[in-house]
C-alpha cells in the first residue's frame, strides 16, 4: 500500500468503513483520516435481548444477519460519500461471540473484494480505547481503564498502537457484576444503567467487601462482590427483614468504583502516563465518571471520556483503531477468520508480521 492509496488520498484523509458486529449491536461507520466521524449507525437487539434476561448468542447472529446490509447502506448515505470513495473496510475480527462477529466479516470481505480496498481485520478493545481519538488528543504513555460487559483490563500503551496488558478480571467482567447484580434486583438486561441510577439515589451504602488481590497485582475480580450482593438479598428474605435495594446498590458500586480507581490510578503513577483513558460500556456509569474526575483533578492527571455514545459498542472506534494500522501499512488476509479470544497486545502495530503487510 503506498502513501497516497488507490485513490490518491494522503493516507491520513481516507474514508474507512468500518463494522462492529461483536455482541448484540449491529453498527456500521464511515470515518475520515480516523477522526472524523461522517456515520456512525447502531442498531442494537437489546429488545430482542431482554426477554430472555441476556445476550442469546444465536439470535444475536441472525439478528446481525437480518440488519447487515441496511446498516452498511444506511452508513453509506448519512455519510453522504459514494462506495467508491472507501479507501478501506475494517471489521471487528475479535474478542465477541464467535457467530456474531462472522455475519460482520463475511460482509467486510464482500464489501472489500467487490472494491478491490483491503480489509482491516480489528480488535474490539482497541476499538474502545481509540474511541477517545475521535473526540480528544492522545498522547503517551498512557493506560486504558476497559470496563465492559465482557471486559474489564488496565492496559499501558507506551507508544501509539501498541498495548501491554497489566491486569485483567479474574472471574467477572465489572460490565456482567452491574448485569447480574441488576437481574437479583429484579432490572431488565442489560442492568448496569439501572444500579448506576438506584445508586445514586441512596442516602446510605450498605458496606460490602472490597477485592484488592495481592498488593502488587493489578488484577480485578468481581464475583465474591456479586456473591456477597446476593448473599445479603438471601439472608434479607429468609429472616423477613427489609432490605432498601437503593442502599445495596450504592454498596455495591462504591465498592467497584473504589477498586477501579485506585488501581488505575496506581497503574498510572507507576508508568509515568501522561494521560488516562477510561473506555468501554460501564465508562457511562455516572459515579465512575464522577470518582475518577475528582482523583485525577487531585493528582493532576488528565483524564479522558469519550461522550456516552461512543462508550457502548459502535463502529466509529472500530474505525478510529483500524486507522492505525492503515497508517502503517497493515492490513489483512482476505481469508480473515473470526478470532473470539483475538488478543490485544498480539494485535499491536509492532507485533505485525511482515507477511501480511501489503
Ligand atoms: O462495551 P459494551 O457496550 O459491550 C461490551 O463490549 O461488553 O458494554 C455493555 C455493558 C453492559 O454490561 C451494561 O450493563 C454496562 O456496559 N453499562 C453500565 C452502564 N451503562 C452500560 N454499567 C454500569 N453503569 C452504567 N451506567
Ligand atoms: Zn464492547
Amino acid at each position: 500500500m503506498d502513501g497516497a492509496g488507490r485513490t490518491g488520498k494522503m493516507k491520513q484523509d481516507e474514508l474507512i468503513l468500518a463494522i462492529e458486529t461483536s455482541c448484540d449491536e449491529t453498527s456500521a461507520a464511515v470515518v475520515r483520516g480516523g477522526v472524523e466521524v461522517l456515520s456512525n449507525v447502531i442498531s442494537s437487539q437489546i429488545e430482542t435481548h431482554k426477554q430472555f434476561g441476556g445476550v442469546v448468542p444465536e439470535i444475536a447472529s441472525r439478528k446481525h444477519v437480518e440488519s447487515i446490509t441496511l446498516i452498511m447502506e444506511e452508513a453509506v448515505r448519512k455519510a453522504g460519500i459514494t462506495l467508491q470513495q472507501i479507501d478501506a473496510v475494517a471489521v471487528t475480527q475479535g474478542p465477541g461471540l464467535v457467530g456474531a462477529l462472522l455475519v460482520g466479516i463475511v460482509a467486510a470481505k464482500g464489501l472489500a473484494m467487490a472494491l478491490g480496498v483491503p480489509l482491516i481485520g480489528t480488535h474490539h478493545i482497541a476499538g474502545h480505547i481509540y474511541a477517545n481519538k475521535l473526540v480528544h488528543t492522545m498522547v503517551y504513555p498512557s493506560v486504558a481503564l476497559v470496563v465492559s460487559g465482557g471486559h474489564t483490563e488496565l492496559v499501558v500503551m507506551e507508544r501509539e498502537g501498541e498495548f501491554k496488558i497489566i491486569g485483567r478480571t479474574r472471574d467477572d467482567a465489572v460490565g456482567e457484576a452491574y448485569d447480574k447484580v441488576a437481574r437479583s434486583l429484579q432490572f431488565p438486561y442489560p442492568g448496569g444503567p439501572h444500579v448506576d441510577k438506584l445508586a445514586q439515589s441512596a442516602a446510605e451504602s450498605l458496606p460490602l467487601p472490597r477485592a484488592w488481590l495481592e498488593p502488587e497485582s493489578y488484577d480485578f475480580s468481581f464475583s465474591g462482590l456479586k456473591s456477597a450482593v446476593l448473599a445479603a438479598i438471601n439472608q434479607a428474605k429468609m429472616k423477613g427483614q427489609p432490605l432498601d435495594p437503593a442502599m445495596l446498590a450504592r454498596g455495591f458500586q462504591e465498592s467497584v468504583i473504589e477498586v477501579l480507581v485506585e488501581k488505575a490510578m496506581r497503574a498510572v503513577h507507576a508508568y509515568g502516563a501522561q494521560q488516562l483513558l477510561l473506555c468501554g460500556g460501564v465508562a457511562a456509569n455516572g459515579g465512575l465518571r464522577a470518582a475518577l474526575q475528582q482523583r485525577c483533578d487531585k493528582e493532576q492527571v488528565p483524564l479522558l471520556i469519550p461522550p456516552l455514545g461512543l462508550c457502548t459498542d459502535n463502529a466509529a472506534m472500530i474505525a478510529a483503531a483500524a486507522h492505525l494500522k492503515w497508517a502503517s501499512g497493515q492490513h489483512s488476509e482476505l481469508d480473515l477468520k473470526a478470532d473470539p479470544g483475538l488478543s490485544l497486545e498480539a494485535w499491536s502495530l509492532s507485533a505485525h508480521t511482515s507477511a501480511s503487510v501489503s
